[in-house]
């Protein structure tokens, strides 16, 4: 069996992913649209290998050898080897599903396609393939690196075998998986996005200034951020999106996004990565 380990999409999920296939030892092809985005994609991993080398928890020549095992490219043809191939590209269900069919007429028939979507169904990006069964979600955590999840989640046709071999792997990079079937949001959204709605909706009301929601939920409840910080962090864009796919998924008003949400999106305030967002960067 190949041992080539495919991620398409060079961004911030794909080239930490791309990163963590390559230091436990898989030799990884990394597929983005264009050359620029992939050089950014492999500075980025350079620059993260760079600080354990920093910190002595990597030798320069390991982390020579790491980056010497990814291969950046534009072709698609490229991973046509691979015995999986992780899909980390925009948040967009045609752009997914186009490249799920795409995978499937190029890769063997045994390699498993994996989607790291946050919210996207899987059950539907396998009906996108004629091998529903080998698709199967590989959800992440930001910064791929530093977090030890995988949500791995199983969409309706998913088979066993497919689950076994996606947890295994996880394992191999060093995660922890952990199963969840293919509803909206999955677990991991469906349990944050309504706490930050809800931390918007207490600041929008006035109940406390957004220090006073975020301290709470620190120094109550042992959250490392608050739930303000981390809407910024995420993406104000982002969460708004989330929470409109569990709103249309479930069609209970109880995932309705806040007011103040839609309103911070339109004025373009997206969080760190627009310089503003609950706080100003
Ligand atoms: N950023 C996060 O915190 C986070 C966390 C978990 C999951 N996710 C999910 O991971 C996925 C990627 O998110 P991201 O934050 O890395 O996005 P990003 O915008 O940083 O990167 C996406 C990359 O995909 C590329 N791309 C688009 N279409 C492509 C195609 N057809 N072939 C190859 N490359 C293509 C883009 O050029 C871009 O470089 C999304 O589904 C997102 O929901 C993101």
């Amino acid at each position: 069996m190949s041992e080539i380990f495919g991620v398409i999409g060079a961004g911030t999920m794909g080239n930490g992913i791309a990163q963590v296939a390559a230091r436990a030892g898989y030799d990884v092809v990394m597929r983005d649209v264009a050359e620029d985005l992939l050089a950014r994609g492999v500075t980025a991993i350079d620059r993260s290998l760079q600080r354990d080398v920093d910190k002595e928890r990597l030798t320069a020549d390991e982390k020579s050898a790491i980056i010497s095992r990814i291969r950046a490219t534009t072709e698609m043809k490229d991973l046509s080897n691979a015995f999986i191939v992780v899909e980390a590209v925009t948040e967009n269900f045609d752009v997914k599903s186009a490249v799920f069919k795409t995978l499937d007429e190029i890769t063997g028939a045994d390699a498993i396609l994996a989607s790291n979507t946050s919210s996207i169904s899987i059950t539907k990006l396998g009906e996108a393939t004629r091998r529903p069964y080998k698709v199967i979600g590989m959800h992440f955590m930001n910064p791929v690196p530093v977090m030890k999840l995988v949500e791995v989640i199983r969409g309706a046709a998913t088979s066993d075998e497919t689950f076994e071999a996606t947890r295994a792997l996880s394992e191999k990079l060093g995660k922890t998986a952990l199963e969840c079937q293919d509803y909206p949001g999955f677990v991991s959204n469906r349990v944050l996005m309504p706490m930050i709605n809800e931390a918007i909706f207490a600041l929008h009301e006035g109940v406390a200034t957004r220090e006073s929601i975020d301290g709470i939920m620190k120094l109550g409840m042992n959250h490392p951020m608050g739930p303000l910080a981390l809407a910024d962090f995420i993406g104000l864009d982002v969460c708004l999106a989330i929470l409109n796919v569990l709103h249309d998924g479930f069609g209970d008003p109880k995932y309705r996004a806040c007011p103040l949400l839609k309103r911070y999106v339109d004025a373009g305030w997206l969080g760190k990565k627009s310089g503003r967002g609950f706080y100003e960067y």
